[in-house]
């Protein structure tokens, strides 16, 4: 089975070798760079990464014209929604905050899908008549005017029949049909990490499929309510292509079940969790997962089903480097640390889950240019190190004994595949301002979004102790 591979030659991120040492780019632009124009930490994107990203996507599963609803919640940045949204992507959101972002992002309501676990009768208005109703006061004139939305989201992945009781009452109340797409739950393991799988019968999402057919049933023919789409999501970083097919298998059961009894199912949203190459092999290529997949869906979406995909980590991880900075090196007993400014706090991937990113310094001399982005490393004149952040807990790390070229205080280091569940699960613990992020495209470097500031952490108490 083919691997994914990393395409370093093509690829916008690279090590370029110049008099005598190796940089790393980020299409035009330096990494040390970037640091010295924004400070540390930061998280950088690649434009150009995110578009061939999407390209790639659309032509894999080409021959059912796949619907790429992008995950918010990976990388929720208005302006790479923005960039994503201008390359043909819908948006998948999980909350009232991420349908406003796509709201700021000038994302057409129409391609918006809103999911989620737990959605409030605010929230759920708020998509019905697609206008700001939780972020309105406090924008300036120009971004209302640029983010005028009306009209309701495409449609709503609902997970329980309450859920569809209370979408029914705040619809009729408006006058609004809601579209909507029941989330089934296969009870598939995708064989991922427990915390990220999510289409088995222990886990909180959807409904079974044999509730299903009496659901559809229950809400055929009803004024507010047009159930007419099947959605599922059976987790993330899924790294075999089986699990998929066994989904979509289930999901077809379902589909024969509810149009026997008289409803056509016009859309099937598939969900994401495409794995990507953190490290080594670990994960299939997409295109062996579409190879696998379109045979079974082909004829539905020839016959004018529409397919969708909710791909998030696939479409932003590869796209980002967190850059930070080394603050101290230090040897206690018998273990070395870099002491870096950013910890579980920037990425919680590691304390969270385990797990890997590959780790480089920005500027190595020659010959110490990484082989691949994304292989645990064994080049000459590296030791083991912990790279660790400023966090008072001895969960905040970033890698652990790990061999890297002997670190430095204010070496620039790159944390490799951060485009994903980066910025977005990142956090102010120990008042740690969270980091800014960059844009790149060609040798511009374009802030899209500020470092926070001390002040913005504390505005909360601030504004309570005002009223005491
Ligand atoms: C419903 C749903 N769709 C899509 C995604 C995106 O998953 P991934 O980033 O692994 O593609 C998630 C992730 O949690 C999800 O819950």
């Amino acid at each position: 089975m083919a691997r994914t591979s990393s395409l370093q030659n093509v690829s916008p991120i690279k090590y370029v070798s110049r008099s005598g040492s190796s940089r790393l780019m980020i299409e035009s632009v330096s990494a040390e760079e970037i640091v010295k124009r924004t400070g540390s930490p930061v998280f950088a994107y690649s434009a150009e990464a995110l578009s061939q990203r999407v390209k790639r996507f659309q032509e894999a599963f080409a021959p059912l014209h796949p619907q790429i609803c992008y995950a918010v919640k990976a990388c929720g940045n208005v302006h790479i929604l923005r960039h994503l949204g201008a390359a043909g992507c819908w948006m998948d959101v999980v909350s009232g905050g991420e349908l406003e972002r796509t709201f700021l992002a000038g994302i057409p309501t129409e391609r918006v899908v809103f999911a989620g676990v737990g959605k409030q009768e605010h929230e759920i208005r708020a998509a019905l008549h697609g206008r700001h109703s939780l972020v309105w006061d406090a924008l300036d004139g120009a971004s209302k005017k640029m983010c005028a939305q009306r009209g309701p989201v495409h449609a709503f992945n609902v997970e329980s029949e309450q859920e569809l009781d209370v979408i029914a009452t705040e619809a009729a109340r408006l006058k609004v049909v809601a579209r909507c797409h029941l989330r089934v739950n296969p009870d598939v393991d995708a064989k991922t990490h427990k915390y990220i799988t999510t289409g088995t019968n222990r886990n909180k999402f959807g409904v079974s499929i044999d509730q299903a057919g009496r659901i559809f049933r229950a809400w055929r023919g009803k004024k507010w309510i047009r159930l007419c789409g099947l959605h599922t999501h059976i987790g993330s970083m899924i790294e075999s292509p089986r699990p998929y097919v066994r989904c979509v298998q289930e999901v077809m059961k379902a589909v024969g079940h509810i149009e026997r009894q008289g409803t056509r199912i016009e859309s099937l949203d598939l969900g994401g969790g495409f794995g990507i190459d953190y490290s080594s092999g670990q994960s299939v290529a997409l295109e062996e997962h579409a190879k696998a997949l379109i045979p079974l869906l082909r004829e539905r979406a020839e016959a004018g089903t529409r397919i969708a995909f909710e791909p998030g980590r696939w479409i932003v991880a590869e796209a980002g480097v967190l850059l930070v900075r080394v603050l101290y090196t230090k040897r206690t007993g018998r273990a070395h640390f870099a002491v870096v400014d950013a910890g579980m706090n920037a990425l919680v991937r590691p304390a969270l889950y385990g797990a890997f990113h590959f780790i480089w310094p920005a500027r190595v001399q020659a010959g110490q240019g990484p082989r691949s982005l994304n292989e645990p490393e064994h080049v000459r004149g590296c030791m083991p190190q912990s790279v660790v952040g400023p966090i008072c807990e001895s969960g905040d790390f970033l890698a652990l004994e790990r061999m890297l070229p002997r670190l430095k205080r204010n070496d620039v280091l790159a944390v490799f595949h951060t485009g994903a569940y980066g910025m977005s699960m990142s956090n102010t613990y120990n008042d740690q301002p969270k980091p800014s992020e960059v844009l790149i495209r060609g040798k511009q470097i374009i802030t899209i979004r500020t470092r926070d500031q001390v002040i913005d952490l504390m505005r909360g108490d601030l504004a309570a102790s005002a009223l005491m």
